[in-house]
């Protein structure tokens, strides 16, 4: 792939910038930020790690749009993080502004990008980037579902005692309190998870994961980025090598699971072209409930976005 760029260079952006550059498929990254210095300097440390970890990809730190030109994928960390105490919805109004600037700042040079968006709360900012964007909605996708689906895995593999790897697990919903873990469709190797780990432990499991990020901002007084900006990469490299991988991603439904203008997490494959395809699974009646009860939620956020002062039209 010739050019992603990543806007924010914060925590999450510069992790996504930097695993990006080691996966090496990419001939140039741009990070921007309003801080440019900060930019230009943690993409000069990352270029400066290139002939100690053996790649090639050019890593260019910037506040000038000009440079992000015909970018093929752009994913968007920019905008607060979340402080002890606050939910992801607190930074509605405030990441609102700084998402609609950039995303209408990348349409400016870049005309049909595939846009990542990681900022909080982020089911309603991948909503406010696609309103703001007039892209496909194909082309709109949240990170997410693989961050909380990584979390839920990795408690798992720690109480089962087996390598994360061979953990497979789905999850749907909202990225917040309300996501829809669903035990019944984990497995380890093939393995129902159900068969291997007693309901209270799962259960517990299943709690300590929809708080996951709580857990995190506690412990550091700022959210996670590590695991964040690992996912986000890793949809980049789906997309970007038309992988036809299988992720849950925030993503706009046409009445998929009876749900309709809402964007919220559901498994999709991902490819060339962003969102090939939105997988419907056969859910049980209180699976169904619990992601209505998500979408609802997401939806309240979006009506506070669109009732927020100084929206795009
Ligand atoms: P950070 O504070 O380390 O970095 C944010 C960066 O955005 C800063 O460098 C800031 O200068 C920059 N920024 C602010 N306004 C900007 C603008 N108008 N243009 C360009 N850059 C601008 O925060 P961190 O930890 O990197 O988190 C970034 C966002 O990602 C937060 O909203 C956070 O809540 C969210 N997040 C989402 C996750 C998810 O699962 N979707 C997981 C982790 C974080
Ligand atoms: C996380 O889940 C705060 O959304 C951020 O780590």
């Amino acid at each position: 792939m010739n050019k992603v760029t990543v806007i924010g260079a914060g925590n999450v952006g510069a992790t996504v910038a930097n695993v990006l550059a080691h996966k090496d498929f990419i001939r140039e990254i741009v990070l921007v930020d309003i801080k440019a210095e900060m930019a230009m300097g943690k993409a000069l440390d990352t270029w400066q790690q290139a002939p100690v970890d053996h790649y090639s990809s050019r890593i260019i730190g910037t506040q000038d749009y000009q440079m992000t030109a015909d970018s093929e994928i752009v994913v968007i960390t920019a905008g607060l993080p979340r402080k002890p105490g606050m939910s992801r919805d607190d930074l509605i109004s405030t990441n609102a502004a700084i998402v609609n600037s950039v995303t209408s700042s990348v349409l400016k040079y870049s005309k049909n990008p595939i846009i990542i968006v990681v900022s909080n709360p982020l089911d309603v900012m991948t909503y406010a980037a696609y309103k703001v964007a007039g892209l496909a909605e194909n082309r709109v996708i949240g990170m997410a579902g693989i961050l909380d689906t990584a979390r839920y895995r990795a408690f798992l593999a720690e109480a089962l005692d087996v390598s994360p790897k061979d953990i497979q697990a789905i999850l749907m919903g909202g990225h917040g309190d309300s996501m829809v873990p669903l035990p019944r469709l984990t497995t380890v190797s093939g393995i129902p998870v159900t068969e291997l780990i007693a309901m209270d432990k799962l259960q517990a499991i299943v709690d300590r994961t929809k708080q996951g990020g709580g857990e995190l901002v506690k412990l550091m007084g700022t959210s996670a980025w590590y695991a964040p900006g690992a996912a986000a990469a890793q949809m980049v490299e789906a997309i970007a090598k038309d992988e036809k991988r299988i992720f849950p991603c925030c993503v706009k439904l046409n009445g998929h699971y009876g749900l309709k203008d809402v964007f919220v997490g559901v498994p999709v494959k991902l490819g060339k072209n962003g969102v090939e395809q939105i997988l419907e699974l056969k859910l049980s009646p209180d699976e169904t409930a619990l992601l209505h009860q998500s979408a609802h939620e997401v939806r309240s956020t979006m009506d506070v976005y669109d009732n927020l002062p100084s929206q795009p039209a």
